[in-house]
């Protein structure tokens, strides 16, 4: 079990990692007279027996939302606000988050929105949420259908990530947030990705032991990024790498096709195919990332040159971008990646869409 010292901005905080890490919540609970729990739907069947056992002497209150992305909206934050003005919560009050990155994301923007912020506590259930979304304070939701439109940066008061929740996700579910896990270290950390080479097999069969290291590195490497970065304008890119491709692959195939860290992981491999052909990677290192995603089961082509000129299509047109050039994090070495920018993306097409 190991407990990280989040320092971000003004706000510190712990982040529990481990199997039984839950008793520490009754602790931290103590102080509050209200309590809200938000979940899904899908959380509440297969994980909320357990957590109400152990909150038995707390009164809590629990919210259950739709599960799912496209319930990540303003009417479920709304939902929220809604339940504790009608139940006279209080800055005095706490709202725990239990669940994926979407109830993590939309229970933070409640609680950082009601009466100016109310204390707000993250119980991540996805191996992605562990990882990614739980770290760093990115809170919001979707509007108008577009990503995140909406939100704000707002720090919990505690993270507990107990990693035996990640058991009764599928293995599909298990192994998007595993993309991230391996993009983290491909990215940032020479040592951690050696690491998980050699802890691959056990990775896979999800034991607990090495899943716990494994989450512990990664959340290490994003605290620190975010610590220099916090509101995401400099180093803190670094852990975009394969993102560009990865948002191109969902949008161009519909958000059906491929889940995040699916996408995120053929993205990974374009970039490095590109950053080869650049001279930028020795190819070996594009073929360890190939092998340690392909043992996994996880993608790491769009197979179809139909849509991968729709993928450089998006990214052409995409209005983030100006004229036709485009940044791009590209890795220049095991555990390194670079900025770079005025990317022809034209070009790039041209000379990429068969590869
Ligand atoms: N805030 C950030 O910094 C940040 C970073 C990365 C991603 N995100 C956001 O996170 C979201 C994706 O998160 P996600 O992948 O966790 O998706 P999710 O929250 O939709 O969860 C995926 C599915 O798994 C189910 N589930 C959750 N925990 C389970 C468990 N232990 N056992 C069985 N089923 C379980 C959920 O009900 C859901 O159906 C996106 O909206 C993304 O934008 C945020």
């Amino acid at each position: 079990m190991y407990r990280l010292n989040a320092a971000i901005a003004d706000s510190k905080y712990a982040i529990h990692i481990g199997s039984d890490v839950m008793h520490e919540l009754k602790i931290i609970l103590q102080p509050y007279k209200k309590i809200l729990i938000v979940t899904d739907r899908n959380i509440q069947k297969k994980l909320f027996v357990e957590l109400n056992q152990l909150l038995q002497n707390f009164a809590c209150d629990l919210l259950v939302l739709e599960a799912g992305e496209e319930h990540k909206t303003w009417s479920s934050v709304n939902q929220i606000l809604e339940f504790m003005h009608n139940n006279s919560y209080d800055r005095k009050s706490v709202l725990i988050s239990f669940g994926g990155g979407v109830i993590g994301d939309i229970g933070g923007f409640a609680a950082a929105i009601y009466m100016r912020g109310v204390p707000w506590i993250q119980i991540p259930t996805t191996l992605l949420a562990q990882v990614d979304a739980a770290i760093g304070g990115k809170t919001g939701c979707n509007f108008y259908r577009i990503k995140n439109l909406i939100g704000c940066f707002y720090q919990p008061c505690a993270v507990f990530s107990e990693t035996k929740y990640l058991l009764t996700l599928t293995d599909r579910e298990y192994l998007n947030g595993m993309a991230e896990v391996i993009k983290c270290a491909f990215a940032c950390d020479s040592e951690f990705f050696v690491w998980l080479e050699a802890n691959l097999q056990l990775l896979k069969i999800r034991d607990l032991d090495t899943l716990e290291r494994a989450i512990v590195q990664s959340c290490r490497i994003k605290l620190a990024l975010v610590a220099k970065d916090p509101l995401d304008f400099g180093v803190r890119r670094h852990l975009n790498f394969g993102h560009t491709f990865g948002h191109a692959i969902e949008a161009v195939t519909n958000f059906r096709e491929y889940l995040h860290g699916e996408a995120v992981a053929i993205g990974m491999m374009y970039a490095c195919r590109i950053a080869v052909k650049m001279g930028l990677l020795a190819r070996t290192f594009e073929s360890r990332l190939y092998d340690m995603l392909s043992f996994l089961g996880l993608p790491t082509d769009l197979n179809d040159s139909t849509k991968v000129g729709l993928m450089y299509d998006y990214m052409l047109y995409d209005k983030k971008k100006h004229a036709d050039e485009l940044t791009l994090i590209l890795p220049c070495a095991l555990g390194e990646v670079r900025v770079v920018d005025g990317i022809k993306l034209k070009e790039l097409k041209h000379d990429y869409v068969c590869i």
